[in-house]
C-alpha cells in the first residue's frame, strides 16, 4: 500500500550499495544540527546507510559501527563533524546524558542507531527512519519528518529520489 502521508517517505532497497546511494543522496542535504534517527533490527541497514550518508556529507573517513565506542565522528574540510552515535548497549537514558547530544550537533549533523534505547533524551525534532529486513540484500526503509526543517529536508530527498511524488 503506497505511503500517502506527506512527511513520511518508503523506499526499498535491493542491494547495500543501493541504501548506500540513498544514503548519500540525504547526507547531501545535511545541516549542522540535524538529527537523524535510524531504527531497526541487528543487521537492518543502519550502519550501511549511515556509509553513505557520511560520504554525501563529503566525509573521507571511513564509517565503522560505533558499537564498543558508542560514538564515532567524521571530519569534513571546512571543520564541521558528522557524530555516529550506537546507543545499542546504553541502558537507560541517564548514560546517554552525559553524551551531550546538543553540544555534538552544534558541531553538524548527527545520526543514531537505537535511538529507542534513549529516546526520551532526543530532541524532539529529528528524521527517523525505520529500516527492516526484508529478505537475503532486500530491506525496507521509512522515512518519517517530525518538525517544519525535516518536512522540507523530506521533500528535497523525495524530488532527488524519485524526481517529485
Ligand atoms: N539492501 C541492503 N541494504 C543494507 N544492507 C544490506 C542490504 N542487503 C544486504 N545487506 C547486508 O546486511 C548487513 C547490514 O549490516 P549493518 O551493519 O548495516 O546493519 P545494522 O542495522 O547497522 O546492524 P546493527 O544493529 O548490528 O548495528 C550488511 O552485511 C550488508 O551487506
Ligand atoms: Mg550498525
Amino acid at each position: 500500500m503506497p505511503i500517502l502521508d506527506p512527511h513520511a517517505l518508503e523506499f526499498f532497497s535491493r542491494s547495500p550499495e543501493q541504501t548506500r546511494r540513498m544514503g548519500m543522496r540525504l547526507g547531501a542535504l545535511l545541516q549542522k544540527g540535524d538529527l537523524i534517527c535510524l531504527s531497526g533490527d541487528l543487521g537492518a541497514g543502519k550502519t550501511t546507510l549511515v556509509q553513505g550518508l557520511a560520504r554525501g556529507w563529503g566525509s573521507l573517513d571511513s564509517v565503522t559501527s560505533p558499537t564498543f565506542v558508542l560514538v564515532n565522528m567524521y571530519r569534513r574540510p571546512d571543520g564541521l563533524a558528522l557524530h555516529h552515535l550506537d546507543a545499542y548497549r546504553m541502558d537507560s537514558p541517564a548514560e546517554a546524558e552525559d553524551l551531550d547530544i546538543d553540544l555534538m550537533l552544534e558541531k553538524g549533523p548527527m545520526v543514531m542507531e537505537w535511538p529507542e534505547r534513549i529516546q526520551s533524551v532526543i530532541p524532539m525534532d529529528r528524521l527517523w527512519v525505520n529500516m527492516r529486513y526484508m529478505g537475503d540484500e532486500h530491506r525496507g526503509m521509512l522515512f518519517t519528518a517530525h518538525g517544519v526543517r525535516f518536512e522540507s529536508l523530506l521533500d528535497e530527498l523525495r524530488r532527488r529520489s524519485f524526481g517529485g511524488l
